[in-house]
């Protein structure tokens, strides 16, 4: 068996290519980022021919860098951002529109109508999630009433859809010379399409919506090869052999496979996932209900997850709009040169407001203000937006488990912000600790490939792979974290009712 297996995480902002060893070490590293295309307010899309292009190129970026070529690889896993719809015609392999990324809230009209019959949470008791703009559903429904000729094609059957594992998954494996259509129940149960329980497509809800399932991928398990990569491919022939969208991939990257047992992601935005095993637990505290990771033939693993839409994303937006920093982890040394947030508190409520409020009428704030307050203020508050947003969002997990967590598994690219993850501890009252391999997104879709060709052999032993790298322990008075936490409750408030 080839010594390695690669992984493609096609992120919002970028696509990577990472090769793995057995011990879940990283090799090499390709990565490439596309453009965020911003039509409208509200409106966020990506180029999908432009995402097919860079993962080509970082496929050869990680495979040369390490001088490795096919038959080093021993299979590919694929992780992606999730939600985000790409609709295109088989025939030609070319995308009818731009893909429509999850942050979009253009279609909040859609969900408005489909919601004027039993109200947003209408189907959630079947596909565990609430209407909202940011599943793909109501993006495929924008893009067949508003793309000219979509839905006279998509009837005639010409149309695919996918969320961007599936689009590099068919373009991997052939595109219109054979390309393998289909996706993991974990991307499929962001749709709002999927049944939990049969994990299938539910036929009356895509009546409802209006979308023809021959549109819609093939449903499979996390962990088992769908195709091989094609003749044209540097890695041709090689088993594509693992798919995870990236919240669950980061999960199963941190080992956290059983019931109990969580992860919170630090990435564009902030996704915390909780474990609950072989059962299917329904939120009363605004958290999603949706699929962890299948293996196969075995059972699915399901997992309650708070989404946050705005964290990391602030600080490019400091970066890019207002000209703060010129590169992101410069947001640290700017909050370093003040003591605190001097009163100012910054809701970034810029596509509405996720987990756990769900509302789609609140628009950005910065509050608190006075003359006191500088651009060091400002990064501090933007920072410790990340640390609130996800204190609400442990709140609830703890609320629906019935049981505090002890301590919060933490990765992602703001991980390596040391004032943010103390600063997290204190406001959380409880350790977060970093693992050694941080990339567990890449991680976990390298596991669930590597695990379906036998290149390792149990969960056991890459749970073995998992060690502690940092601890945060809080340090800070309580009275004053429930100070603080009160104020930031308070400027949530004034984020609602924004939209006219
Ligand atoms: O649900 C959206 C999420 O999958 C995006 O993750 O890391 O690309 O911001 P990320």
């Amino acid at each position: 068996m080839a010594d390695y297996i690669l992984a493609i995480d096609q992120g919002t902002t970028s696509s990577r290519a990472i090769i793995f060893d057995k011990a879940g070490s990283i090799i090499s590293t390709g990565q490439l980022e596309h453009e965020q295309i911003f039509p409208q307010a509200g409106w966020v899309e990506h180029n999908a021919t432009q995402i097919w292009d860079n993962t080509r190129e970082v496929i050869g970026q990680a495979l040369g860098k390490a001088n490795l070529t096919r038959h080093d690889i021993a299979a590919v896993g694929i992780t992606n951002q999730r939600e985000t719809a790409v609709v295109w015609d088989k025939n030609t392999g070319r995308p009818v529109y731009n893909a429509i990324v999850w942050q979009d809230t253009r279609t909040q009209p859609i969900v408005d109508r489909l919601a004027a019959d039993g109200g947003v949470e209408r189907f959630k008791q079947q596909v565990g999630l609430p209407l909202a703009t940011y599943f793909s559903g109501t993006k495929i429904v924008w893009i067949l009433e508003n793309v000219p000729g979509a839905r006279e094609k998509a009837e005639a059957g010409d149309l695919l859809f996918g969320t961007t594992d599936t689009w590099v998954l068919w373009n991997l494996t052939g595109g219109v010379d054979g390309g393998v259509h289909a996706t993991d129940v974990t991307n499929a149960s962001r749709t709002m399409f999927m049944d939990l329980e049969t994990l299938a497509w539910d036929d009356d809800i895509l009546a409802a919506f209006g979308v023809p399932k021959s549109m819609l991928p093939e449903i499979k398990s996390s962990s088992e090869v769908y195709g091989t990569a094609h003749s044209s491919s540097l890695l041709r022939e090689v088993p594509v052999a693992g798919i995870l969208g990236d919240q669950q991939a980061a999960t199963f990257g941190q080992a956290a496979f059983d019931a109990g047992e969580s992860k919170n992601t630090y990435g564009t935005g902030n996704f915390l996932i909780f474990n609950t095993g072989e059962e299917i637990v329904h939120s009363k505290n605004g958290l999603l209900t949706t699929l962890g990771y299948k293996l196969g033939d075995a059972a699915p693993h399901y997992a309650l997850e708070g989404s946050i839409a705005v964290t990391g994303s602030l600080i490019q937006w400091l970066r890019d709009n207002l000209g703060l920093f010129s590169s992101a982890p410069e947001v640290e040394a700017l909050a370093k040169t003040v003591e605190d947030n001097g009163g100012a508190y910054f809701v970034p409520a810029f596509s509405g407001l996720f987990a756990p409020y769900w509302r789609p009428d609140a628009r950005g704030a910065l509050v608190g203000l006075t003359r006191f307050v500088n651009k060091g203020h400002i990064a501090r508050a933007a920072l410790e937006a990340t640390a609130f947003q996800t204190r609400e969002v442990l709140d609830a997990v703890n609320a629906d488990s019935g049981v505090d967590l002890t301590e919060l598994k933490v990765d992602g690219g703001m991980i390596a912000n040391n004032t943010l993850m103390q600063f997290q501890a204190d406001i959380l009252g409880v350790p977060v600790v970093r693992p050694v391999v941080a990339e567990t997104t890449a991680l976990g879709a390298a596991y669930a490939a590597g695990l379906a060709v036998g290149f390792w052999s149990s969960l056991d032993e890459l749970r073995a792979n998992w060690q502690e790298d940092s601890r945060w322990v809080p340090s800070m008075d309580p009275a004053e974290r429930d100070r603080q936490l009160r104020l930031w409750k308070k400027a949530v408030t004034k984020t609602f009712d924004w939209v006219d």
